[in-house]
């Protein structure tokens, strides 16, 4: 299992700070709601940055399932698209929030490699009002991740933001751990 995480794990990099300032990236990924109509944290950064087309082009989409991704433009933001994924509500850990939080990433992956994105920007998923714990989160993103970049090798570069020091202290660790462990 730990084998086919290598050649996705050695792609991921951790930035600390606004995921909006990435202006190299294909597409950045929005940790959004099941309505796809704009919300709070990363939500509202990102629709802040992108203007109203943003959200004209999201009211097409007939919102988002759980644990599902979908694409569109990018509006005024400098990168080419924004990659809509809905994270699961933390309720305990036993309402399938793992497979669901780890289906973002996959989803997301497929989503941006089908659009010939070479280097995705995420947040960290359900990590802020969703309130999915750091640690449990940042190794289930993480793992998910470097599957489905082994997979998937036309994405060059998952970079994640993390915005607060205790989010990238997490990802950091958790990275760490899977480095060394696989
Ligand atoms: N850049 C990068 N990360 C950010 C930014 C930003 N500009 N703003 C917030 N974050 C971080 C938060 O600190 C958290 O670690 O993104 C992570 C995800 O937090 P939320 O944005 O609250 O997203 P989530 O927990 O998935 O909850 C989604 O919140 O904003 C609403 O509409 C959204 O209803 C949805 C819910």
């Amino acid at each position: 299992m730990r084998a086919s995480l290598e050649p996705g794990l050695s792609r991921i990099t951790l930035r600390h700070g606004d995921i909006t300032s990435d202006d190299s990236a294909d597409a950045i990924v929005n940790a959004a709601n099941r309505s796809l109509l704009g919300g709070g944290g990363v939500d509202g950064a990102i629709h802040r940055a992108a203007g109203p087309t943003l959200l004209a082009e999201c009211r097409l989409l007939g919102g988002c399932d759980t644990g599902d991704a979908k694409i569109t433009g990018a509006g005024r933001l400098p990168v080419r698209h924004v990659i809509h994924t809905v994270g699961p509500v933390w309720r305990g850990g036993g309402d399938g929030e793992p497979e669901l939080l780890a289906s973002c990433y996959v989803r997301s992956v497929e989503v941006g490699d089908a659009a010939g994105c070479a280097v995705l920007a995420f947040p960290a998923v359900s990590c802020g009002v969703y309130g999915y714990p750091l640690d449990a989160a940042a190794a289930v993103s993480l793992e998910a991740l470097a599957a489905a970049l082994s997979v998937h090798v036309g994405v060059r570069e998952a970079r994640f933001w993390l915005y607060s020091d205790p989010a990238y202290a997490a990802f950091d660790r958790a990275l760490t751990q899977l480095r060394e462990t696989r």
